[in-house]
Formats: structure tokens, sequence, C-alpha cells
């Protein structure tokens, strides 16, 4: 991406001080960084330290500069306005238009993308006013990242951690390349695997056990790779959705030919990601001829057995050179939970990263849209919510960049461990 103008604003919360590896990451990347802080941010990181890493001068107070109307001219040259981190105040500012600090001035005056990062104490994130709030900032395109679950300021843990800078980085510029329509071709020249759908175990001829997956979400994933210059697989398992064009697809039923056809595709392959929802079991027999109601019986009962586990048996064998993506579909209703049940599965299946999603009657299956935390082997990746073709993006977009690290690790770049943020 050619070097961009980007407004970083942090606001008055602790987590502040993690404002400072949005700014290096965004300089480091090329970008030319003006950092706009709040008074309330300048009480927990000082002028000189954002002047340093930004490598720019930092302005603050509206009546400076008034020759070269700096009030707008900040918001208008920007391409992209990142706010981390935005406290339940300055999202109500934001929400309401206000004006009355020169990061507000900018924003108002601005056409370009805004991206912010909530951090604030659990109860005021979920209040109904910051969640009211945050609702009219989506509505009006207002990319939200976060806020992350976990320990906060004080001994309190819950939604309301500001995402990691790397995270926050990602959304920012993958928002930044869509709106300004530059193509992404980051896939070209690999070969990616996806697997989509539900399978089915026949009990008979005319009758299966099966789930609710549609195939939506695989599907789409399959298209965002190819769009991206991708060579795809696509192992379609009674997609209830058209499969789409230009991929390779291989049709299958049930859980053991998908295991069939997902190994000998992934066998070179640069990415595998499993999305199909696979049976765990499978009928112990298949009847012949379509079983009948028995004179005087009051019910059936069905003898399963095992199926395989298909991604754990590729995620245990060597796989060096093929990044392996899982799903986890969990009922789970607690955030914490549903993310300590996925990094237990990343573990148990031996995946690359797990893409973690709350499924239910209204929640994953068969819908348009997904809500998906991307956990890695070091913690969570990424975030993405909205249609299933965005949050496609949004895990490309982790393992691009997986695939980045792997063909040439950066020694110098260590990934940050939690630290409590307001
Ligand atoms: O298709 P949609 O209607 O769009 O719905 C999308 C979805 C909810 C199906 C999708 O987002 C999703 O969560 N897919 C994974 C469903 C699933 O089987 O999850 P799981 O937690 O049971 O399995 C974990 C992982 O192991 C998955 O990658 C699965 O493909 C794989 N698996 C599971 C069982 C098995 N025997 N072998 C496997 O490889």
């Amino acid at each position: 991406m050619s070097r961009l103008n980007i407004v970083v604003g942090i606001t008055g919360g602790i987590a502040a001080y993690k404002a400072v590896g949005v700014v290096r990451a965004l300089v480091l990347a090329g970008h030319d960084v003006h950092v706009v802080p709040t008074e309330g941010a300048l009480r927990f990181v000082g002028r000189p330290t954002l002047e340093a890493i930004s490598r720019n001068p930092v302005h603050t107070d509206l009546y400076e500069g008034v020759a070269e109307v700096r009030h707008v001219a900040i918001g208008q040259a920007a391409d992209l306005i990142v706010i981390a981190p935005a406290t339940a105040n300055s999202i109500a500012k934001l929400a309401a238009g206000l004006a009355d600090d020169l990061l507000g001035n900018t924003v108002l005056a601005s056409e370009a993308p805004i991206v912010i990062a909530p951090a604030m104490h659990t109860e005021m994130w979920l209040n109904q006013a910051t969640a009211a709030n945050v609702a009219t900032l989506r509505e009006r395109g207002v990319t939200i990242v976060g806020p992350a679950v976990g320990q906060l300021t004080g001994a309190d843990s819950g939604p309301g951690r500001m995402e990691e800078p790397d995270v926050i980085v990602a959304a920012a510029l993958a928002r930044a390349a869509a709106a300004a329509g530059l193509p992404r071709d980051d896939l070209s020249g690999r070969r990616v695997v996806v697997t989509a759908g539900g399978t089915r175990e026949p009990l008979d001829p005319v009758r299966f056990l099966g789930n609710r997956s549609s195939g939506k979400q695989g599907v789409a994933i399959a298209e965002a790779a190819r769009a991206r210059g991708a060579q795809v697989t696509l192992i379609a398992a009674n997609l209830e959705v058209a499969a789409p064009g230009g991929c390779d697809i291989r049709s299958v039923s049930t859980a053991r030919e998908l295991q069939a056809a997902v190994t000998e595709a992934a066998a070179g392959a640069d990415l595998v990601v499993m999305a199909a929802a696979v049976a765990d079991y499978r009928p112990a027999e298949v009847s012949e001829s379509k079983i009948k109601k028995q004179p005087g019986d009051d019910g059936l009962t069905l003898e399963l057995v095992r199926n395989p586990d298909i991604l754990a048996g590729l995620g245990h064998a060597p796989h060096e050179g093929t990044l392996l993506v899982g799903f986890a579909a969990e009922t789970e209703p607690d955030d914490e939970r549903l993310l300590a049940l996925g990094a237990a599965k990343l573990e148990a299946k031996g995946a690359d990263l797990l893409v973690v999603n709350r499924v239910g009657w209204a929640e994953g299956f068969a819908r348009d849209d997904n809500r998906v935390v991307i956990l890695g082997r070091d913690g969570v990746r990424a975030r993405a919510d909205g249609s299933k073709m965005s949050v496609a993006h949004g895990i490309l977009d982790v393992a691009v960049q997986h695939l980045r690290e792997q063909a040439a690790p950066d020694p110098g770049v260590a990934r940050e461990q939690p630290a409590p943020s307001g």
C-alpha cells in the first residue's frame, strides 16, 4: 500500500500507553502519522514520546496554528483516522458530533475512514448509552475494533480491554485499503484449500444425520481467497448456496469422503481452512433399505461410531509449509469461556490458527453474518464481525500475515504479553 497520511487520535484512558505501539507500527509500515491526543491522553503519555515515535509535531490546542487553519487542515489531509484508545466519553462525543477540542474538529472536518478501538471498564462498555453510541458510529460506517475480553486496570476483568496494537493496525490498514478500492492480490501464487458445508451420514437410502451448516462461511472464504489471487480448491459438503466460480470444486457428502478429499488436496497447499461442520459420529451400520417402523415398537435406538477427526489428523502430522486454519463452533454464552474452549481446541487439533464462532439457533449457521475471534498459538490475533464475506477477508488477512511471518520471521518483533488496560 502506498504511504498514507494517518491521524492517530488518542483519548484519555490508561490504555493510551498502548497507543504508542499503534503509532510505532504505522510509522514502521511506512506511513506519515500525525498524533492528535486529547488533554486527558497527555496525562497518561507524554508529548515528547508521541513526537519521537510519530516523527511529527504533536498538537492539541485549537487556538494554535490558526493561520494555517489547523483545526480542519489535519482532518482534511488525512487518508485514515485511527482513535485508540476510544474512551466511553470520546465515543459519546464522536456520536454527538462534538468539536470542543482538536481531535473533535479533526474528525468532523475529515472524509477519511475512521477506525476506533474502545477501551473502558466493562460496566461502561455494557451501559446502554455507550451501546447506543457505538451502534450510531457503526451505522455511520466507523469500524470498531474490539474491545477484547480480559483483565482491566483494577482487579476486574471482562470486555473492555483495548485490542492489541497489531490487531488495531491490521484492521485499520485493511479498512484503508478497502476504502481506496485497492485490489488485494496478496494470495497470488498460493494454493488454498477450503472445506465448506455440513457432512451427512446416511442411515439408509433416504435418511441421514446432518447439521445446519449452509456452506455460506466456507464459500465466502473460497471466494475471497480467489479474489485475492489464490488457486482455490473447495471441498464442498452438501452446500445450500451456489459454489463460487473459478475454484476447483470437489463435492463430498460424508466425513470420510471429506477426509479423503481434503487429505489429497492439502498435500503441497499453502493454506488449508476447515470451515465445514463435520459429524463426529456416524451410524454403525447403514441399512440397504428404508428402515421401517416395527409393529409395537415405541422407539428406535441407533448405534453410532466415531468419525475420524480430520483436522487433528492433519494438525498432528508434519505440515511444514502448510498453514492450517481450523474453526471452533461453540454454544458457550460466556465470552471468556468461549475463548478458553477455542484455545483448548487449537491445542487439541494441532492447528496453527483457529477461528472461534458462537453457534446456536440464531447464530453462526445459515445466517449471512458472523462474528469471530481468530486465535493463534500466542493468543488473539484478530476479531472480525459483519457479513460472512468481510469475516472471510478478516481471516485471510491474519493468514496472509502468518504466511509472511513464516517466510521471513522477524526476530526483533516479540508479541506483547497481555497488559492491563482500562
Ligand atoms: O456454513 P454456514 O451456515 O455459513 O455456517 C458456518 C459455520 C458455523 C458452520 C462455520 O463458521 C463453522 O463454525 N465451522 C466449523 C464447524 C465445526 O465442525 O466446528 P467443531 O468445533 O465441531 O470442529 C472444530 C474443527 O474441527 C472444525 O474446523 C471442523 O471442520 C473440524 N472437524 C470436526 C470434526 C471432525 N470429525 N473432523 C474435523 O476435522
